[in-house]
């Protein structure tokens, strides 16, 4: 468990609280990262929390903060890249009885995300004084192995269809490659529907009609845009969760971040983060205290029993969490 900072350890201690009341027995490691640390050990990724996850394999993480146009690069992005957590996936669905802009619509969707490269390879450069070169790498390798995670996902969980997001037009090199490994990787998945829209039509589509999309395939700068795009449409980023996936270890993680402006108030909706220890609990083969934790939030939703402000309620974070405990006791 790192619980990272802002809003982080109020989620983080939520999440836990609600894990350990489906009755699975977890034991929590848990390692602390956060900027204050970072900048006393001079290093993104301190050793204890390295060392943590190369044993365990598995963490629950609580987003940690990255300051902005300088200081230290991305604790986030140096993790993914460290673990080869090339995988980020996330479930973006509508809650039962949640109101929101788009509640007349089911959206259920799933964003896979390449997760260690593209513009975030972190390769810039000043070439002379006020002109600056920012590299995006596309390889074949990483473009390959998300576009398989994409469709085996689709193809073992019964979805029919996966959209492959682009700027081919204009980055006829770098996303064209991007677009080949998808179409090759397509072609072995025949019974599963495949086409491509560019980055902005596909923004545009997902607003106008958010209940036809299904998997959605992106290299990783608009899969992060995306993302936060499609939380938008199913109540905000306090309830979509994540996973980071690679061949030999899982960070889960809710897509959003640290949100500084609510720190320490206890106004943080932990939903997001439940639902990404939700997806752990499905990767540890937990797939009863799983499906019991989901069932208890959606019925919180259902029954508009404790909701945090962010999702037009005026209950706190701990209320939410009492209300999600005592379901899954009940
Ligand atoms: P943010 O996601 O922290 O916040 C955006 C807006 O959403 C804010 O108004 C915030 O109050 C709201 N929000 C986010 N999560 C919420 C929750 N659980 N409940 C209720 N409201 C919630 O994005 P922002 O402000 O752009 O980034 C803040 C910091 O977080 C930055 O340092 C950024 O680098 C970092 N970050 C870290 C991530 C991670 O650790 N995986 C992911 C994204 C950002």
């Amino acid at each position: 468990m790192i619980p990272g900072d802002g809003i982080g350890p109020e989620v983080a201690q939520a999440a836990a609280r609600a894990v350990d009341a489906t009755g699975v027995s977890i034991a929590w490691e848990v390692a602390e990262l956060n900027s204050a640390i970072i900048e006393k050990m001079g290093q993104v990724l301190p050793p204890h929390v390295i060392d943590s996850l190369e044993r365990t394999r598995v963490g629950l993480k609580g987003p940690v903060t990255t300051p902005i146009a300088g200081g230290f690069p991305s604790v986030n992005v140096a993790l993914r890249k460290r673990l080869d957590l090339y995988a980020n996936v996330r479930p973006v669905r509508s809650l039962p009885g949640l109101k929101t802009r788009f509640s007349d619509v089911k959206i259920d969707m799933v964003i896979f995300r390449e997760n260690t490269e593209d513009l975030y390879s972190g390769l810039e450069h000043e070439v002379v004084k006020d002109v600056v070169t920012s590299l995006k790498v596309i390889t074949r390798t990483a473009s390959l192995r998300i576009a398989h995670q994409a469709f085996r996902f689709a193809s073992t969980t019964g979805r029919h269809k996966v959209t492959a997001i682009h700027k081919a037009n204009i980055m006829k090199l770098a996303d064209g490659l991007f677009l080949r490994c998808c179409r090759e990787v397509a072609e072995v998945f025949p019974k599963i529907e495949y086409n491509e829209l560019i980055v902005d039509n596909a923004s545009m589509q997902l607003v106008m009609r958010p209940e036809t999309f299904d998997i959605l395939l992106l290299p990783n700068l608009y899969g992060d845009i995306v993302s936060d795009l499609a939380a938008g449409l199913v109540g905000g980023l306090g309830v979509v969760p994540g996973a980071n996936i690679g061949e030999h270890h899982a960070v889960f993680e809710a897509v959003h971040g640290s949100a500084p402006d609510i720190a320490g108030k206890g106004l943080a909706n932990p939903t997001a983060l439940m639902l990404s220890a939700v997806m752990m609990l499905i990767h540890l083969g937990e797939h009863e205290a799983a499906a019991r934790l989901v069932s208890a939030v959606e019925s919180v939703y259902a029954e508009k029993l404790a909701l945090t402000p962010d999702v037009g309620g005026s209950s706190t974070t701990t209320g939410f969490t009492d209300a999600v405990v005592a379901k899954l006791r009940a």
